[in-house]
This record gives C-alpha cells, sequence and structure tokens, in this order.
C-alpha cells in the first residue's frame, strides 16, 4: 500500500521551522518555528491551552492545511513539494485522521463509512466492507455494522472513527481529541484500543488531548504553547 517507501534511516516524520499565521483582525502566527521528531512505531501526545494551535499543527502535519514556512517530511518526502492529488493521495493512503469532529456520514452506515476511504482508493466494494467488518468487531461494535451515526452512542461514533482512521493500516494517525466528549471510562478504552491498534500495524500516532490522563497513555508528552513544542515539563494540564 506504500506510495512512498520509508528510507530505512531517519524518523517517520520531520517537521522543521514550521510557520503558520492567520490573517484578519486578530491575524497571529499560531504556529512560530515549531520543530518535531517522530520515529516510526511512537505515539506522542499533545497537550496545551484550547487556541494554542493543536489543531491547526495536525492539520498542516495531514497535508489539510499548507504552512507559511517551515518542512514537513512524512517517510522523507517533504509534503510541500507535493501538487494537490498527490498529496490527497499519501493522505488517503499513509494518514488517519481522527478528527474533533468525527465527520463520520449521516447517511451511512458504520460499516460503509468504515469502507468509504478504501473504496475511492480503489479496494473493491467487498474487500473494503470486509476489512470494516473486521474493525468493527475488533472495537466491539460487531454487531452494529448496519446502525447508522445517529443510532449510535457517543462513544460508539467514537470507536467508529477510530476504526476508519485504522482502516487502511495509516503510517500515521493523527488524533484530535478522540475522546472529548466522552465519559472518562470509555474515553480511556477508545484510547487503548487506538494505541493497540496502531502498535498491531506499527504505526505512529501524535494524539491531541486535553486530559493529562489521557496524554499519560503515550509514550511522551509535549505541549503547545507560544507557537511551539516543549516537552511537558510534569506540571498542570
Ligand atoms: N481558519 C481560520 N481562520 C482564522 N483563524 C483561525 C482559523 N483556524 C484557527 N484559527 C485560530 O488559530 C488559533 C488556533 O486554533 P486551533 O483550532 O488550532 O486551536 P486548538 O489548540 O486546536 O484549540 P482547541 O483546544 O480549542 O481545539 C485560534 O486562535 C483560532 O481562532
Ligand atoms: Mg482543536
Amino acid at each position: 500500500m506504500s506510495s512512498s517507501p520509508r528510507p530505512p534511516t531517519g524518523p517517520l516524520l520531520q517537521v522543521d521551522g514550521l510557520c503558520r499565521r492567520f490573517e484578519g483582525p486578530q491575524g497571529r502566527a499560531v504556529l512560530a518555528d515549531l520543530d518535531l521528531s517522530l520515529a516510526a512505531g511512537e505515539y506522542v501526545a499533545i497537550m496545551g491551552p484550547s487556541g494554542s494551535g493543536k489543531s491547526t499543527l495536525l492539520n498542516v502535519l495531514g497535508g489539510l492545511l499548507r504552512p507559511d514556512a517551515g518542512v514537513v517530511r512524512l517517510e522523507g518526502t517533504d509534503l510541500a513539494t507535493l501538487p494537490d492529488a498527490a498529496l490527497t493521495r499519501l493522505r488517503r493512503r499513509r494518514i488517519g485522521f481522527v478528527f474533533q469532529a468525527f465527520h463520520l456520514l449521516p447517511h451511512l452506515s458504520a460499516a460503509h463509512n468504515i469502507a468509504l476511504p478504501l473504496q475511492l482508493d480503489g479496494v473493491p466494494r467487498p474487500q473494503a466492507l470486509q476489512r470494516a467488518a473486521q474493525l468493527l468487531e475488533q472495537v466491539g461494535l460487531g454487531g452494529r455494522r448496519d446502525a447508522l451515526p445517529g443510532e449510535l452512542s457517543g462513544g460508539e461514533v467514537q470507536r467508529v472513527a477510530v476504526a476508519r482512521a485504522l482502516a487502511h493500516r495509516p503510517a500515521l494517525v493523527l488524533a484530535d481529541e478522540p475522546t472529548g466528549n466522552l465519559d472518562h471510562g470509555i474515553g480511556l478504552r477508545v484510547l487503548a484500543l487506538l494505541r493497540e491498534q496502531l502498535g498491531e500495524a506499527g504505526g505512529s500516532g501524535l494524539l491531541v488531548t486535553h486530559s493529562l490522563e489521557a496524554a499519560r497513555t503515550a509514550d511522551r508528552i509535549l505541549m503547545l504553547r507560544d507557537g511551539r513544542l516543549w516537552p511537558w515539563d510534569g506540571e498542570g494540564g
């Protein structure tokens, strides 16, 4: 499935001098000379105050938003060198997004929501649905294949979103507050699941969260502050 084989050495994700500003009356630099290096298989949590730029960062890393300056390399490929179509392809094949708002399609069943991105990438429908069924089983929703998102609880929707992000066995999963609206126990279960599935596929993950307890499930914790990432100093959340 790899569109750009990873060089034998070097990090999975290498970010140097990233800058991104938003124009407008309150326009300001949200990301300012930000660096980040993520090893293959590594799972890192990012915390930081509301408005500090966490979602902006994930959008830039996932190629949904172009930076003003700086370099993002995924598996050695500089995202800025890719035309839009190639960037879309790379995102579809190598990256899995769990969005802050889950973006499940309301008129598609849980299984079809998971299968759709695979089908868009050319996987035949029966195989895509088979993979969806397997993932739903793994996230404990084997019996809810045909349910529409509106018929699922918040935690179940979240699990479907996690399954969808993992369907194509991405090299990198970007998860933006995947447990934001969940009660505590279910939230931690969703995170354990994400981690377990990532581990099985050998993928790396970036988890944005406001919860220190959630962040502690990661290999290391970084804080986004003043446009840059800092090692978490053990203080507060
Ligand atoms: N499209 C946009 N146009 C203008 N400003 C934006 C845009 N997107 C984000 N911003 C601003 O950039 C800053 C960072 O936003 P971002 O969504 O990345 O924060 P966040 O850390 O994810 O916050 P939260 O924890 O609340 O989700 C905010 O001040 C926001 O208002
Ligand atoms: Mg956000």
